[in-house]
């Protein structure tokens, strides 16, 4: 059983004077090239989402405005955080099993990813998911 904790964050540069200004740039806050960039922006409290995994892809969320609630779970414990802070991202690996919760109205969700978007790179079932981690694992 893994025990190295799931929580990654990403600490962007910050420039606060009448705004909090933040700074990512590849090869200093982001450890991979950026290949994409979508945002989700809320105006009710949504649904939870996410729901899957990752077969390579690498992702680091950020929530820059409102909050949210990210679970992670790699098949053999989960771990959560509250995401509150533009300044403060969390880093996604591949084969991660993850679902945000408590969604506020005024949630927007900014991700950075490693990849053009691949719908075949996707895992969308828990049990496809768990049985790849086990493999992997038993390797
Ligand atoms: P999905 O990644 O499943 O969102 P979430 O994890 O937040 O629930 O994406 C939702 C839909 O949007 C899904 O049909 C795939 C599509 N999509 C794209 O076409 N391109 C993209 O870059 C992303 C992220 C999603």
């Amino acid at each position: 059983m893994k025990n190295k904790t799931l929580i990654e964050t990403v600490e962007l540069q910050q420039i606060k004077d009448d705004c909090q200004m933040c700074i990512a740039e590849t090869g200093k806050q982001i450890p991979f090239p950026i290949k994409r960039v979508y945002y989700m922006v809320h105006n009710t409290p949504a649904l939870p989402r996410g729901y899957h995994s990752h077969k390579k892809l690498e992702q680091i969320f950020f929530c820059i405005s409102g909050t949210m609630k990210m679970i992670l779970d790699d098949g053999f414990h989960k771990e959560e955080i509250i995401l509150d802070d533009p300044g403060v991202g969390l880093r996604l690996r591949p084969m991660i099993w993850h679902e945000m919760h408590e969604i506020t109205k005024d949630t927007i969700m900014l991700v950075f990813a490693s990849d053009s978007y691949d719908e075949s790179d996707y895992i969308r079932e828990y049990a496809t998911f768990k049985k790849q981690v086990d493999l992997i694992c038993n390797s």
